[in-house]
């Protein structure tokens, strides 16, 4: 296990800090702990939830409240004894509000050794003054790593701003609706494990402008979780994970905060525990401050999960939670195979839906971005200003094309990022054709490669084995730069679809990652990249470029770059795929 590597340097020698990064060390008590003599995860929150706090309100110079927190997996428990590491730092400022990136690892003193317990992001944002929000200056990533955390904070945000609508669409999926509860011999009333409980907001729960820390308000909701989850088992559960969530409202030093928890389904090893938490002072109405939703799991003393009883939940509103709890657990299977995975990881062709689309959208650019900040990229060739770049990782070989383009940024981006352009000057691309418009930014396209591999090399996302004709299924999402610095992105990938699968008379093909990053180099001129991460099959196709026997990358980008050059001027109605005519067949 390794030490962090800011706490390597050598004695003397200059280590880059960032100015918004916060470290806190606690060593953990008996007073910090559940009956295991494990850290209270609650605890952990409150910890996290202050060092995010301090990072973020570093950057803005003013005092700070926590909006929402990603979902968090905790990987590990924390010992009495051991020591919590956290580290905190803005990646990115947005308007009024900032993500804040938080790692918890644990040390053990006597073996020296160091381990990642929990990652985070959270978002804080400026508190309202009497003259209103308060804007925030950007923060400028100096390192490669906060370059590459810093544009991925916009793809995270994103989807954090939907995430609600897509647990709204899918609560009213009627496929969830209609789960019958399973009836089971020795299954448990649901209300046998509710929990009311109230807190009054004193001060020590309060920052310095008497709101409420967002930490306490998760810690107590912790508390009440863990109670309901025991009830069920009549053992101790360990907290596996906590979904999204979102600081509805405020709370100030006076409130009196209602905590409810039930548990709305338990599965074969895992349960769901819904928490709500709301506020009053005096006789004024309850104010709903959160709603969270705790994954608990039982372990046995070799710590293998044990099998869960089942529950019955109460009619009408249980009923509904039972249903919702299962529609969430997918939303969190997808979430978690699709974003936490590494890329290596995350399978070639993920079933595309409605409800993963924000996660698969998330991974196809952050892909991309990641693949474009790599830092070993090694120039091949040029040839006529276009230069070929590969990059070696283990099993994957991947190239770059860079080139420039006498057509503004903006305009490339518009031109490129309607794939059904692209037959029109990549010879690899015989048919394009859009299946689905999912959004202004995400497509879904159909691409068929040519029977012949002309010139022997495909500068496309595949090329064609024995003389088969390959189809590809790929998503497609642009992004346009957030702010001034930021490239143009048009990410692809390969997804399935149940309405398009593998057809006879065709291979099959996949894309890992593939796209084009476009940066503005003057009103006038832009940098155009075409990134490609080729799977093992692809690679001897690509190496005669690369060994210098073919040229077939060059021939295409230079006519792609001619191609661009005759449209500069020429907007295509209303520069958007036209919409799909088989919407129906998918939603
Ligand atoms: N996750 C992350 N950020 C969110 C968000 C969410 N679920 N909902 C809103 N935001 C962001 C917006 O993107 C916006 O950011 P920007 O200015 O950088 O573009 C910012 O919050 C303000 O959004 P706005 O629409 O003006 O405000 P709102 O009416 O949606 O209120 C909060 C958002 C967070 C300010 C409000 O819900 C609140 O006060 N919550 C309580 C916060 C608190 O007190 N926490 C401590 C524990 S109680
Ligand atoms: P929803 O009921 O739609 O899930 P809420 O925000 O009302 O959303 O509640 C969130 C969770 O809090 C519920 O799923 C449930 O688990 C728990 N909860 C809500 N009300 C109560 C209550 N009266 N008693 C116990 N738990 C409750």
């Amino acid at each position: 296990m390794s030490r962090p590597q800011d706490e390597m340097a050598e004695e003397g020698e200059e280590v880059f800090r960032n100015l918004t990064e916060v470290k806190k060390s606690q060593i953990v008590m008996p007073c910090h702990a559940n009956h295991r003599q494990e850290l209270s995860v609650g605890q952990l929150l409150k910890w996290m939830d202050s060092t995010a706090c301090l990072s973020a309100e570093r950057h803005a110079g003013c005092p700070c409240v926590t909006a929402s927190v990603d979902d968090i997996h905790f990987e590990h428990t924390i010992g009495v004894g051991q020591v919590v590491n956290i580290k905190a730092k803005v990646n990115r400022a947005f308007n009024t509000s900032m993500e804040v990136g938080i790692v918890v690892n644990c040390e053990d003193l006597f073996s020296d050794s160091h381990w990642r317990v929990c990652q985070a992001f959270a978002t804080f944002v400026t508190q309202r003054t009497t003259g209103g929000k308060v804007q925030l200056r950007p923060l400028v990533p100096r390192t490669q790593e906060e370059q590459v955390e810093h544009s991925l904070a916009a793809e995270r945000r994103r989807m954090r701003l939907v995430h609600a609508d897509i647990m709204k669409d899918l609560l009213t999926n009627r496929a969830f609706q209609q789960v019958e509860v399973q009836e089971a011999e020795k299954a448990v009333p649901a209300e046998r494990t509710q929990v009311e409980s109230v807190e009054l907001v004193l001060p020590p729960h309060a920052n310095h402008q008497v709101n409420t820390f967002g930490g306490q308000i998760m810690a107590w909701m912790e508390n009440v979780a863990t109670i309901a989850a025991s009830r069920l088992c009549n053992a101790h559960p360990t907290l596996r994970s906590i979904d999204m969530f979102h600081f509805r409202g405020p709370s100030q030093v006076g409130d009196r905060l209602v905590l409810k928890a039930i548990v709305n389904n338990a599965f074969k090893n895992s349960m769901e525990v819904g928490v709500c938490a709301e506020a009053y002072q005096g006789e004024e109405p309850l104010r709903h401050i959160n709603s969270a939703f705790m994954i608990f799991e039982v372990c046995d003393r070799d710590g293998k999960p044990c099998t869960l009883p089942k529950i019955q939940p109460e009619p009408l509103e249980g009923r509904r939670r039972y249903q919702e709890a299962i529609a969430r657990k997918k939303i969190r299977l997808d979430r978690k195979y699709i974003i936490s995975c590494k890329q290596t990881e995350v399978p070639l062709s993920v079933p595309w839906d409605l409800s993963n689309q924000v996660y698969l959208s998330y991974n196809n650019v952050s892909a991309l971005k990641m693949l474009a900040a790599r830092n070993n990229w090694v120039l091949n060739s040029e040839k006529n200003k276009v230069s070929l770049y590969t990059l070696e990782q283990k099993q994957v070989l991947s190239f770059k094309i860079e080139f420039e383009a006498d057509v503004p940024a903006e305009r490339a981006f518009m031109v490129l990022s309607d794939l059904s352009k692209r037959v029109e000057w990549d010879p690899n691309y015989e048919r394009c054709e859009l299946i689905h418009r999912v959004d202004d930014d995400d497509f879904l396209y159909r691409v068929v490669t040519p029977s012949i591999c002309q010139g022997g090399v495909s500068s496309s996302p595949s090329v064609n084995q024995g003389g088969m004709v390959q189809d590809f299924i790929l998503l497609a999402s642009r992004r346009p730069p957030c702010d001034s610095g930021d490239p143009y992105v048009i990410a692809l990938r390969s997804v399935t679809l149940p309405t398009h699968p593998p057809t006879e008379g065709y291979n099959r093909g996949e894309v890992l990652c593939a796209g084009f990053s476009i940066m503005e180099v003057s009103n006038t001129v832009s940098k155009i990249s075409y990134f490609n991460q080729a799977s093992p099959e692809v690679l001897p196709y690509i190496s005669t470029d690369i060994a210098g026997l073919s040229s077939s990358f060059y021939g295409t980008f230079c006519t792609c770059s001619t191609f661009l050059q005759d449209n500069r001027d020429n907007p295509t109605p209303k520069d958007q795929p036209p919409s799909s005519t088989l919407n129906s067949t998918l939603l």
